[in-house]
């Protein structure tokens, strides 16, 4: 079932895939509309984390384009969507540069088409795991300029690695590479030690065998010895809310059961 061309396998479901379809997009496949409906279906209101991801890293990604950064790197960026990260860089700077990078090859195949326009911004194939192989790509080191800031974001895919691959270190990793005045972004599931939770975590681990909701604790530990600037991590739709907004959430209790089940935050490396 392997498109010898792409290497994109349509028998295997994919993250990247199922995200596509929570997020109203058409880049999948059946095997991963039957997990999307399951959320869909069985846990309607799950599918408001994927939406609350996503606006807070617009928010993010304006905020660190704002504090001077103009070069990122987004790790595990997904497949293209509404408002991806190089087109609101670039709202911000028209000059900002992009590294996306993801181990899909679905991912590449639809994402070179979005960036086929656009020299400042590339798509790298690559496993975030082996975060030298990221950083030694030819085309990362021709489009980003490791003695400038950059901005690290590690949004909603650090919970797709489970403890073993040690998250934390690769934050570490990254955060020991970049020069002082950069910033790490990081959004992840958060555990609510509730039902919700479970059940979601055990449809993830079960369909891709990873999927690990972490506490609040184990999440500001990924952040290690970076200053994690305000608010600090929350949830995501509480992260600097657009003041403008029609609704502007303020505490916990203005969000549903869901919103309380991924956080974000952004940290300056000193
Ligand atoms: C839930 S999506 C998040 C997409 C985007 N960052 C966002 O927040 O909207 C997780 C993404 O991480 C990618 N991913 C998971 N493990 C990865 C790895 N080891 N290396 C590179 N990408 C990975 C998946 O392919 C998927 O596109």
């Amino acid at each position: 079932m392997t498109d010898q061309s792409s290497g994109i396998d349509e028998s295997k479901p994919s993250i990247a895939r199922v995200y596509d379809y929570l997020l109203g997009g058409t880049d999948n496949f059946p095997v991963d509309r039957e997990i999307g409906d399951y959320f869909l279906r069985d846990l309607p209101g799950s599918v408001a984390m994927a939406y609350a991801n996503r606006q807070a890293l617009v928010r993010a990604v304006g905020a660190m384009a704002d504090d001077g950064v103009r070069q990122f790197i987004d790790m595990g960026s997904g497949l293209p969507t509404a408002d991806n990260v190089h087109q609101v860089a670039q709202r911000h700077h028209p000059a900002a540069r992009v590294a996306y990078v993801d181990d899909d090859p679905t991912v590449l195949d639809h994402g070179r088409a979005l960036l086929a326009a656009d020299d400042r911004t590339i798509l790298v194939q690559a496993d975030l795991r082996e975060p030298e192989s990221v950083r030694d790509h030819p085309d990362v080191q021709r489009l980003i300029d490791f003695d400038q800031p950059v901005g690290v974001v590690f949004s909603a895919v650090l919970h797709h690695l489970n403890d073993s691959e040690r998250p934390a270190d690769l934050v570490r990793w990254w955060a020991a590479e970049v020069p002082s005045g950069s910033l790490v972004y990081v959004s992840h599931f958060r555990s609510g030690a509730n039902e919700e939770t479970r059940l979601v975590e055990q449809k993830l681990q079960d369909s891709f065998g990873r999927g690990r909701w972490r506490t609040d604790e184990e999440i500001l530990a990924l952040f290690g010895d970076l200053d994690l600037l305000p608010p600090g991590l929350v949830p995501c739709r509480l992260w600097r809310p657009d003041p403008t907004a029609a609704e502007v959430p303020t505490d916990e209790g203005d969000l549903t059961v869901w919103e309380r089940l991924i956080s974000c935050g952004l940290a300056g490396k000193p």
